[in-house]
């Protein structure tokens, strides 16, 4: 029987890597998987996790989502000639006060998670179209549904992600192409490693005491969350698979059911005030009150 083709980009560890691993390691043999990576350097994890084995369900391209030309050349790589499964999940956060973030740094945050998920898309999009199905799976988060604070350039990015997928699923249907974002909570990646954080004067800007001290509360809240509710990769993969196997997949999934988006109180009131009070209250909540300074 011929494979089903996924294409999944950020594959050097994390989600991308497992959602791979798990693929091209499927009992049936239904999938051909090409993991992608931008530094090829970084392939010994993904191949120790398939210890060698796999070498007709798994193929490793080079493919940095914000450089065009590696982008269209993977897609020259792929033997089939076509990809039935297109995974955008490559992504990279920012956190820290925003007058401290400089402009490079930014933009390459969006550059990254926006910009190169929808070129990325736009590159596989013609051959889902002539070939008259395919679906497009993207990693999205509660930061691009909600808000939040010392992260307003990383909930840009995915918030932007958000529209670009909605916008597009309503056309997709007329070609049988489905869209879904996995909604993330905190997974137990490199993702907090990898993130950039933002080095204090870096924009030339100075951050004042109580900003500072604000955001080590959301640190420590963060850390909390990350103790209590935090998934592991697999846990993600399952819901993947759940996506890749439905007949009618659905356009959002959620991943943790403990940690769903705050998104009622956004619509409760018209002045929108209500989501920003009840998560104001729920990271700097009274016990640990910020002195003023
Ligand atoms: N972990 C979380 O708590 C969490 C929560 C919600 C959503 N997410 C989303 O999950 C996705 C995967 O992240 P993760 O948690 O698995 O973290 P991760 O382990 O840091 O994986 C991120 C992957 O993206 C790759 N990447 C970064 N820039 C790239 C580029 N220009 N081109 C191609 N690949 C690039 C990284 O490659 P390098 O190794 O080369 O950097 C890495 O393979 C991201 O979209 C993230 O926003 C994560």
């Amino acid at each position: 029987m011929e494979k089903t083709v996924v294409l999944i980009t950020g594959c050097s560890s994390g989600i991308g890597l497992s959602l791979a691993v798990r693929l091209a390691s499927d009992p049936a043999k239904t999938y051909k998987v090409y993991a992608t990576m931008r530094n090829l350097a970084k392939k010994e994890r993904l191949l120790d996790c398939v210890k060698g084995l796999h070498k007709d369900t798994l193929d490793i391209l080079q493919m940095d989502v914000t450089d065009q030309r590696s982008v269209l050349d993977a897609r020259q790589r792929v033997g089939e000639k076509r990809v039935d499964i297109l995974v955008c999940n490559a992504g990279v956060g920012l956190m820290g006060p925003l007058e401290a973030q400089s402009l490079d740094t930014m933009r390459q945050i969006l550059e990254v998670n926006l910009l190169g998920t929808i070129s990325t898309i736009q590159a596989f999009l013609p051959g889902m179209k002539t070939q008259g199905h395919g679906r497009i799976l993207v990693t999205g988060s509660l930061g691009g549904l909600q808000g939040l604070p010392f992260n307003e350039v990383y909930c840009a990015s995915k918030f932007a992600v958000e529209g670009v997928c909605e916008s597009l699923a309503i056309l997709l249907q007329h070609f049988n192409i489905h869209v879904s974002l996995i909604e993330c909570g905190p997974v137990n990646t490199n993702f907090l490693d990898n993130l950039q954080a933002a080095e204090p004067g870096s924009s030339g800007e100075q951050v004042d005491a109580r900003t500072q001290s604000l955001y080590e509360m959301y640190l420590q809240h963060c850390g909390t969350v990350f103790q209590n509710a935090a998934q592991d990769t697999d846990d993600i993969v399952k819901i993947y698979l759940e996506a890749i196997q439905s007949a009618s997949p659905a356009f959002r999934y959620y991943t943790n059911s403990a940690l769903l988006p705050i998104t009622s109180p956004k619509t409760a009131a018209s002045d929108g005030l209500q989501y920003i009070k009840t998560m104001s209250k729920i990271i700097f909540s009274t016990n640990n009150k910020v002195e003023q300074k």
